[in-house]
């Protein structure tokens, strides 16, 4: 049996939907049962309560358990979730944990969950467990946080030059975690996942123009901007600073400016067209309905409010 943390949220729960579109039985673990109703009706996965943070949650819902898909908030206890789910794996005797993480991470990153992915990474290989690394780019989905000011006034403002990048479907991800979480020969590999096209912002407004119906103009911003406009979003500081640090290495170019997708070729998928992904969300581009998700859970937590503008982590 299979156990995916992170259910609720934007990427784990299209790794718990494509295990069903297979009609593979997996076990989900949510911390919040209200949350959870939507899991509950689904056939074929076993819903169980769990907190990442509190281990004595975690052995039942582990038990059994041959592989974890391990995925949880980027947050501010986001290590220790992790690493917390390790030990409590390795106590449990799991075989295997495929952890997803993040494109480029380095002990050294000025962007601070760069950092954490590259903590979890090496404990997790350090833990005697087998393991399997995903290292996706920047989600496709968090262009969603920019309709609302696309369709206010046709801009597209980011603190991002010329820079190219190569971003990826989640649903994409979704489908690698299933075939390395399911599939023989995947164990000590480590996965970096992209997009198809490193594309400028102006190439993002053209896909997003065609598919809105209007014309949408990229505005080059300088980073300065940017935070501000975060943070009259609603962002809290820390996150903005976040998003700061982020776009600031993205605007000097680095892995997430690169295609590859060898792990596509690898396991005989095709990965998803920034245009493809685009005109499959037509309607929240649109403005005709809500995404399944704009931010992730961990800043929502934080007890604010906070409405479209800026994308990122
Ligand atoms: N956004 C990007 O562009 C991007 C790109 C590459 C990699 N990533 C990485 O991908 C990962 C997943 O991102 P996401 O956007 O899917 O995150 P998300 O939507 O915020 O989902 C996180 C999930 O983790 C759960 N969770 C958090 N803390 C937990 C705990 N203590 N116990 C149990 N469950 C807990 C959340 O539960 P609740 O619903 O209860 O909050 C939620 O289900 C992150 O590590 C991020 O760094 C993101």
């Amino acid at each position: 049996m299979i156990l995916i943390t992170g259910a609720t949220g934007l990427t784990g729960s299209a790794v718990v939907r494509e295990f069903v579109r297979r009609g593979r039985p997996a076990r989900a673990l949510v911390r919040n049962p209200d949350k959870a109703r939507a899991l509950t009706a689904v056939s074929g996965v076993e819903v169980v309560q769990g907190d990442l943070l509190v281990p004595d949650t975690l052995a039942p819902a582990l038990e059994g358990i041959d592989t974890v898909v391990l995925i949880s908030s980027a947050d501010n206890r986001m290590v220790e979730a992790q690493c917390t789910l390790i030990d409590a794996a390795v106590a449990a005797g799991v075989g295997r944990i495929v952890k997803v993480s993040g494109l480029g991470p380095d002990l050294s990153s000025p962007f601070r969950f760069g950092r954490y992915h590259a903590q979890v990474e090496q404990y997790l290989q350090a833990a005697g467990v087998g393991w399997t690394l995903l290292r996706p780019s920047q989600f496709m989905q968090t262009y969603y946080r920019e309709a609302p000011t696309m369709l206010a006034d046709g801009t597209f403002a980011q603190p991002l030059g010329d820079t190219r990048l190569a971003p990826v479907d989640v649903q994409d991800v979704a489908e690698i975690a299933y075939a390395t979480a399911t599939g023989d020969g995947h164990a000590s590999k480590t996965f970096e996942i992209t997009g198809p096209q490193a594309l400028t912002m102006t190439e993002i407004c053209e896909v997003l123009s065609s598919v809105v119906g209007k014309p949408i103009r990229y505005v080059d911003i300088a980073p300065e901007e940017k935070r501000k406009r975060l943070l009259d979003a609603g962002i809290p500081p820390r996150f903005a600073d976040d998003l700061d640090d982020l776009f600031r290495l993205r605007r000097n170019g680095g892995p997430e400016s690169r295609v590859d997708i060898k792990v596509f070729e690898q396991l005989g998928l095709r990965p998803t067209s920034f245009a493809e992904f685009a005109e499959r969300s037509a309607a929240v581009f649109q403005g005709t309905s809500e995404p399944e998700q704009l931010w992730a859970s961990g800043w929502q937590n934080a007890d604010v409010s906070v409405q479209g503008s800026g994308s990122g982590v």
